[in-house]
């Protein structure tokens, strides 16, 4: 119980590696806040959250919205009070099947950018006064595997995960005297609902070619963001940690 008597906030925390994160930061002590537009899936999260026993609040709103994300924020603070843990994880796309680069229009590659790497930035902005001002705060951001090796279909998706990485070195650099840590996660396929989106064949193909066989399970996922939340990782900022199950090694 290594987070008790913090407060968390976990975006995009309706399904998948948020909802899990979600969960196991509360597992770990901590009441926690969770953000998604998908609001009846945010409410079972806020559910299983309840039922390890912590506080939770759930605020469905569209993360592009920024009037909205100011006051998801200020909610969170009038409700919790000082927010120690952000987990900037809401992304992916809502993209039907993965687009070339020479058929996908500008608005999608602007759609991608606002929501895998703008929303972060905006969420972050925040909590980092206060956090600051407490001298203590962790910020952890999904980012994926394809920060590093890309994907034919993905330019939009990499570029803004890519995005994540610079903003999280730069500003664990940054928010250093100020105790304040930044990391990263990078997973690589994971089963959650973002798979629903995309074609059979390229999840079949990438799940062979990982070295240890299989996709991740969120939780897996989960694991990397309680360390870097943890004070176990006090002395660790500006890292990232691909957990891809060895896919990318090779
Ligand atoms: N699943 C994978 O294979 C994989 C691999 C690498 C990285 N990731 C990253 O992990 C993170 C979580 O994805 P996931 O796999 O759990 O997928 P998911 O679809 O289950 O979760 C994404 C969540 O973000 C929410 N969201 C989307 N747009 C939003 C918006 N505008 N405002 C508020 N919420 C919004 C969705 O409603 C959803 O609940 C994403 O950043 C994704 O890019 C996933």
């Amino acid at each position: 119980m290594s987070l008790e008597g913090k407060i968390a906030v976990v975006t995009g925390a309706a399904s998948g590696i948020g909802r899990a994160s979600a969960i196991r930061l509360a597992q770990d002590g901590a009441d926690v806040a969770i953000m998604d537009i998908n609001e009846t899936d945010l409410n079972e999260t806020a559910r299983l959250i309840e039922a390890e026993g912590k506080k939770c609040v759930p605020i469905a709103f569209d993360l592009l919205d920024r009037a909205a994300l100011t006051a998801a924020f200020e909610k969170t603070k009038g409700t919790l009070g000082f927010i120690e843990i952000l987990h900037n994880n809401a992304g992916g796309s809502l993209r039907k099947e993965n687009r070339s680069f020479l058929k996908a229009d500008a608005g999608q590659w602007d759609d991608f950018i606002a929501l895998n790497l703008t929303a972060a930035a905006d969420c972050t902005r925040a909590v980092v006064n206060d956090m600051k001002e407490k001298r203590t705060g962790r910020i952890i951001n999904t980012s994926s595997e394809r920060a590093f090796v890309g994907g034919a279909g993905f330019t939009d998706y990499s570029a803004a995960k890519a995005g994540l990485i610079g903003f999280t070195k730069s500003l664990a650099l940054e928010l250093a005297p100020h105790q304040i840590t930044v990391n990263a996660v990078c997973p690589g396929i994971t089963r959650t609902p973002i798979l629903d989106r995309m074609p059979k064949e390229h999840i079949e193909a990438s799940e062979k070619s990982v070295p240890l066989g299989r996709m991740a399970e969120p939780e897996e996922i989960a694991h990397a963001v309680s360390y870097f939340a943890s004070p176990l990782a006090g002395y660790t900022t500006g890292e990232h940690l691909l957990v891809t199950g060895g896919r990318t090694l090779h």
